[in-house]
């Protein structure tokens, strides 16, 4: 089974309206050879702007949060409709940063992810366990939870993306090995043919997460369980098209 690789930036709460549409300008170019799906998930108040700044070129501009309520009466939040009306097609789900600063529970990332799939949109629902939690061992424990409660009822789990980021790897430059990141992701994987079914678990596209850069790229995605990259830090700058060309 052959999945397309997909590599996404998560510009988390960074750039302005300028910088973001300088850089999109300057990797279309470099981007537009690509092998993989390509998405930019960036700050909700920018997306109309990026959008704009994307069009005619192979970047999807994604978002970083849905709320799981149509609409009603949730101030300072958006929709999964609000998305949809500027084109946005991923939103990133239950990112560590979410979960561990605002509240964000596996319950309510299934909400979300429930919300989007029913919208349309394509959601990129991150798990992963925190550094004390791999010290004792629970890393699957963890894993186990947050797969199965957070996509819970989910019809198709091939319309879902998995990006499987170690809490400990995320902006502290210290990238989990390619031995250490295939192995939790094949763990990933047979717990979705376990939740799922074998067939559809060999379809869900499953990225790395965590400290990615264009130095690392290469070993993560020649590995045979991992389909692309969530990428922070190295989204902000052209180092994303060198990992966006990692087969290059
Ligand atoms: P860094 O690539 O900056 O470690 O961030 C990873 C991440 O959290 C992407 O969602």
């Amino acid at each position: 089974m052959s999945r397309k690789p997909f590599i996404a930036g998560n510009w988390k709460m960074n750039m302005t309206v300028e910088s973001g549409k300088k850089l999109i300008k300057e990797l279309k170019p470099l981007v537009k050879k690509a092998n993989c799906d390509v998405a930019l998930c960036v700050p909700a108040i920018l997306i109309p702007e990026m959008v704009k700044a994307a069009k005619g070129s192979n970047i999807s501009i994604g978002a970083q949060n849905v709320h799981f309520a149509e609409k009603g009466a949730y101030t300072g939040e958006i929709s999964a409709d609000m998305l949809k009306d500027y084109g946005v097609k991923y939103v990133i789900i239950g990112h560590s940063e979410r979960r561990q600063y605002f509240g964000e529970t596996d319950e309510t990332v299934n909400k979300r992810t429930l919300t989007a799939l029913n919208a349309g949109l394509t959601p990129i629902v991150c798990v992963g366990e925190t550094l004390d939690e791999r010290e004792e061992d629970l890393t699957e424990e963890v894993l186990d939870r947050q797969l199965k409660v957070g996509l819970n009822g989910i019809e198709d789990i091939k319309k879902v993306v998995i990006a499987y980021e170690p809490v400990w790897a995320i902006g502290t430059g210290k990238t989990a090995t390619d031995e250490q990141a295939q192995e939790t992701i094949a763990y990933i994987r047979k717990k979705i043919g376990e939740l799922f079914c074998p067939k559809c678990a060999e379809e869900v596209i499953i990225q790395y997460g965590g400290s990615m850069n264009a130095g690392n790229c290469k070993g993560l995605m020649a590995q045979p369980d991992i389909d692309g990259g969530l990428i922070g830090g190295a989204s902000l700058k052209l180092d994303f098209a060198t990992i966006v060309n990692f087969d290059k």
